[in-house]
């Protein structure tokens, strides 16, 4: 069985503006390195031998990080929409580029999960499955493709975006797909595989399965889950072996120049070229390439914006500057 994988990037990252304005969210630093490649990284640790990167918004950032994948240990290719197709458009236009597989690995560009793949990849062939779906549990499911299943696991209903969720099971953004079941979406058009593809799919009795775990699971779609996610992977709450070795909670790039009496801890990373004067105290935040940060300052879960400078004595708590 040859396991293939698609990873949907192409997205605008409006809730991530305007950290995104010239960056994609994929492309984004989280603990040290963009978050892509803590995905690629995972698909790689899972066997996976080919990814097609399914980009759209900011395409041509993508290709002179990751070029052919080689130094990731995975075939990586591109595939560009000249104007954005949705999630199902893009996994379509996205599977002409795979080489012959059975299966496809679908992943959502922007989630951070400790997630068994492998383990999913072996349940759906178990089952027999032709879809299936990783699932979470959240509180509130409204923000979410919200998911009921059956007592088989077989997926009853999944619905996008609803006021009134009826379970707290949610699509957790990576679902494998048999190979051929992708050219029942729609070639060259806007498609959403949410809105569109799944409730299709369960209307003409596809089997449909959902595949629960409930390890660690963030989606970095606003910045305080993009710091987070990045202060999770520092500290260890969750593990990616794309994140940089370090010592201690906190990251901090060669040729940043940090004061020796600055305190630097709950997962903050230093980009390289920052400067930390005397005494501060920087916790769970992000310091972007060239930021300057005064004497006494006290930054908590923020996100600085490289080249800024902030002033002397400054107390930046939850807060994104400088973009
Ligand atoms: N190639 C391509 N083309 N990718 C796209 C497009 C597109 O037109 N639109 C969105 N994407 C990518 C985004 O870049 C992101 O990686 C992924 O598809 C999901 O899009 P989001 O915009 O982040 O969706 P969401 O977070 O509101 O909801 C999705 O994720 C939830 C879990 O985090 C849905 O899949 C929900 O059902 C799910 O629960
Ligand atoms: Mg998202």
């Amino acid at each position: 069985m040859k396991t293939s994988a698609i990873l949907l990037v192409g997205g605008m990252g409006t809730r991530l503006m305007p950290l995104t304005s010239k960056t994609p969210k994929p492309m984004l630093q989280v603990a040290g390195v963009p978050f892509t490649e803590h995905q690629i990284r995972k698909a790689s640790q899972a066997g996976i031998s080919e990814i097609v990167l399914a980009t759209s918004y900011k395409a041509e950032l993508f290709e002179p990080y990751f070029g052919d994948g080689a130094k990731f240990g995975i075939k990586i290719k591109y595939a560009v929409e000249e104007s954005a197709l949705g999630t199902g458009g893009g996994i379509r236009n996205a599977a002409a580029l795979l080489d012959d597989c059975d299966q496809v690995v679908i992943f959502n560009g922007d989630v951070l999960s400790g997630h068994d793949l492998a383990a999913q990849i072996q349940f759906h062939i178990n089952n027999k499955a032709e879809v299936t779906m990783y699932l979470t549990k959240v509180a509130d499911a409204r923000a979410y493709g919200c998911v009921e299943l059956l007592a088989d696991n077989q997926v009853k209903s999944f619905l996008e975006k609803m006021e009134n969720p009826v379970s707290n099971l949610i699509n957790a953004g990576c679902y494998i797909f048999n190979r051929k079941v992708i050219d029942q979406i729609p070639a060259n058009q806007v498609v959403s595989v949410e809105r569109v593809t799944f409730p299709s799919f369960l209307n003409s009795g596809l089997k449909v399965y959902g595949y629960l775990d409930n390890s660690y699971w963030l989606d970095i779609g606003n910045p305080q889950a993009l710091v987070k996610a990045s202060a999770d992977l520092i500290t260890g709450v969750i593990t990616s072996v794309a994140t940089p070795k370090h010592s201690g909670d906190h990251l901090i790039a060669a040729g940043a120049q940090v004061s020796s009496s600055a305190i630097i801890n709950l997962g903050t990373f230093i980009e390289p070229k920052v400067v930390v004067e005397s005494n501060c105290q920087i916790s769970g935040s992000i310091i972007g390439s060239g930021a300057k940060i005064g004497a006494n300052c006290k930054i908590v879960n923020s996100i600085i914006a490289p080249d800024t400078q902030i002033e002397a004595g400054m107390v930046v708590i939850s807060n994104y500057l400088g973009f």
